[in-house]
């Protein structure tokens, strides 16, 4: 069994940028900026943004926190976005999500200009990712993409499958790994919660990527001999034993499949640092003007 330390390849990926920014700057080129925008006081967003915003500063980009209150209106949330699509000095930006009720999130996502969406929420990015041309890949996907790649985890004519169809996990994942590229080539099965018999799909499979939201959904009967288990869930279990009182853990049981597996990923330290670094290879991909031209 080999451990996926996502951790560590997220510090690689971020020195690797802070490099190519240095470099950037000292050729007289833009420095990166990314924006992100928080409506209303949810303390795990304003912790996640928090995390993205120190992760610019750590690369060297620029960054600017747009923060509002819980009772802003819809109206002055597309204003924002408004100013952001149209400031030549943001490469890109996020809105981060949740927004409070009133506030509609789709109306919103279509109001981000594409070209600075390096959240790769935009339906023209996600056709674009369908259609296999060059886009802003969603952040969980991209990091998965980027640990298959440096791991040299063979895909090609494997059988993959994905566990949770939502639209930034699951259906992103289940379309990258099928398309004909150098990471993908794969059988996808997309499995969800109307599957017949998933123990039957994921015995079969070679790859299985588990983003159901379910603390130890995935236990080691279900798993052959082998397999690549590539765990996306984040989980609260009470822990009475821990300060904080409860423990993360993913959606696959980790102790059980570990010994099974050829690659797994832990929670933490898995998926989850390879979120952020995502983020900033979109954002320098939008600096240097990388898919949009
Ligand atoms: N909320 C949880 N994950 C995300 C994300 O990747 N982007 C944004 N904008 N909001 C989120």
């Amino acid at each position: 069994m080999q451990l996926i330390d996502g951790k560590a390849l997220a510090n690689t990926i971020k020195e690797e940028i802070a490099v190519e920014t240095a470099a950037l700057k000292k050729a007289g080129g833009k420095t990166p900026h990314l924006a992100a925008v928080l409506i209303g006081d949810d303390p795990a967003s304003a912790v996640y943004v928090r995390n993205k915003v120190k992760a610019c500063e750590k690369v060297g980009f620029k960054s600017t926190l747009v923060r509002r209150g819980a009772d802003t209106s819809e109206a002055e949330v597309l204003a924002i976005v408004k100013q952001l699509n149209e400031d030549p000095d943001i490469d890109g930006f996020i809105v981060q999500l949740p927004l409070p009720k009133h506030i509609n999130e789709e109306k919103v996502n279509l109001a981000i200009d594409p070209k600075k969406d390096v959240d790769g929420f935009h339906p023209m990015n996600v056709g674009r990712m369908t259609l296999g041309l060059p886009s802003y890949l969603p952040a969980t996907p991209f990091g998965i993409m980027q640990m298959l790649d440096r791991y040299e985890i063979e895909t090609s004519g494997k059988h993959c499958v994905v566990i949770g169809r939502s639209n930034i996990v699951g259906t992103p994942m289940s379309i990258l790994l099928s398309r004909k590229a150098k990471v993908g080539n794969c059988t996808v099965t997309l499995t969800h919660s109307r599957t017949k018999d998933l123990k039957a799909e994921t015995l079969r499979a070679d790859i299985i990527i588990a983003a159901i939201g379910r603390p130890d959904y995935l236990t080691a009967d279900m798993v052959k001999e082998g397999v690549v288990v590539i765990d996306v869930g984040i989980n609260r279990v009470d822990d009475a034993s821990r300060k904080r009182g409860y423990r993360l853990v993913g959606d696959a049981d980790f102790d059980g499949i570990a010994a099974k597996s050829s690659f797994i990923t832990p929670v933490p330290g898995g998926v989850g640092p390879m979120t952020i670094t995502s983020l900033l290879m979109n954002t320098l991909k939008a600096s240097k003007k990388e898919i949009y031209g």
